[in-house]
């Protein structure tokens, strides 16, 4: 007689077949370059009203400040007296030294050089920049350099409740543009090719068609792998809410309803001229399962192990980003 299905408490994991990486299915045929070109052009099409991630929401504090250069503005972020979010010019109005170097006192930004002290308010000549935390994630408004229509909030994509979830954010930057990490994002075909040691079988099983597809969506079926042959199957959906934004939700399997957002910040040029850009990742992680509640009660423990797995992930699809720029701005051979 058949059991009843334990299958909440029993270990997903699922042996998969023995192969090795060079005689897997090759997915060149599938991945088409047109088609992942499609997906980015719409996903580039898509407003962001002017809204960057500047960092993970914990990365900004109230007893000190954080700088970063975000599309070749400098920009200053801490926290007022009632943990809100500021974010303005990085340079301040007397003259001019970089107040992520300053000090954060009572809610306000204290200047290294002769101490004046802003507010969120703003000062003569130096204006705040708007600002939004959802949670996980900083964002802040930049009108002058993003140049589209604002949008009161930024576009945010699906998340599950934050409260029963685990987040983590992960921070790394390249040589390359915003563009260069969406369009690796919109290539899944490269999962068990390029990612061996995470992924096993990754099945394209949905791609939009036609040129105003609805859902505009990717869905893949792969197994994350956890040891040897052994992995945790999923099917999960890619898209782009905006056009710095990939987003996968994990529609099916171990930790359903959890996304991994991958954000694309341009920061600025190097002295060669060529772009940097950062690629901050929100795993945002629930499953009902009894061991995942364990999980997140130990979620300092966790966080730097989905830390690291999403670093290794990303070393090697930054590497993919850079090459694509510098694929498409190589000048032609004589
Ligand atoms: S430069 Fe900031 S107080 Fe003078
Ligand atoms: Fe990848």
């Amino acid at each position: 007689m058949a059991m009843p299905d334990p299958a909440p408490r029993r270990l997903p994991l699922r042996r998969m077949p023995a192969t090795t990486w060079a005689r897997q299915r090759p997915t060149w045929r599938e991945a088409s370059p047109a088609r992942i070109d499609g997906a980015l052009g719409r996903a580039l099409a898509r407003p962001s009203g002017n809204w960057y991630v500047l960092a993970a929401s914990a990365e900004v504090r109230g007893d000190r400040p954080f700088g970063r250069l975000v599309a070749g503005t400098e920009v200053v972020a801490w926290r007022g007296a009632g943990g809100e979010l500021h974010a303005a010019p990085g340079a301040c109005p007397h003259m001019g030294a970089p107040l992520c170097r300053g000090a954060v006192d009572a809610g306000r930004l204290v200047c290294r050089w002769h101490g004046l002290a802003l507010s969120g308010d703003g000062f003569p000549g130096w204006s705040p920049f708007p600002v939004h935390d959802d949670g996980v994630l900083a964002w802040v408004r930049l009108d002058r350099v993003g140049g589209e229509e604002p949008l009161p909030l930024p576009v945010l994509p699906e998340r599950p409740a934050l409260a029963p979830a685990i987040a983590a954010v992960e921070s790394l930057a390249g040589r390359c543009e915003p563009e260069d990490v969406v369009a690796n994002r919109l290539d899944p075909w490269h999962g068990s090719w390029f990612h061996p040691y995470s992924f096993v079988g990754l099945k394209v099983t949905e791609v939009p068609e036609g040129p105003d597809p609805d859902p505009d969506r990717m869905v893949v079926e792969v197994a994350f792998k956890v040891a040897g042959r052994w992995g945790v199957p999923v099917r999960a959906a890619f898209s782009c809410p905006e056009p710095r934004t990939v987003v996968m939700h994990i529609i099916e399997g171990e930790g359903a309803g959890s996304v991994v957002e991958t954000h694309a910040t341009p920061l600025g040029t190097d002295r060669y001229g060529v772009p940097r850009t950062a690629v901050i990742e929100a795993v945002v992680a629930t499953s009902p399962r009894v061991g995942f509640a364990l999980a997140r009660r130990a979620a300092p423990a966790v966080r730097p192990l989905m830390r690291m797995a999403a670093r290794r992930l990303w070393r090697d699809d930054l590497a993919y980003a850079e090459r694509r720029y510098q694929q498409r701005t190589a000048k032609p051979a004589d």
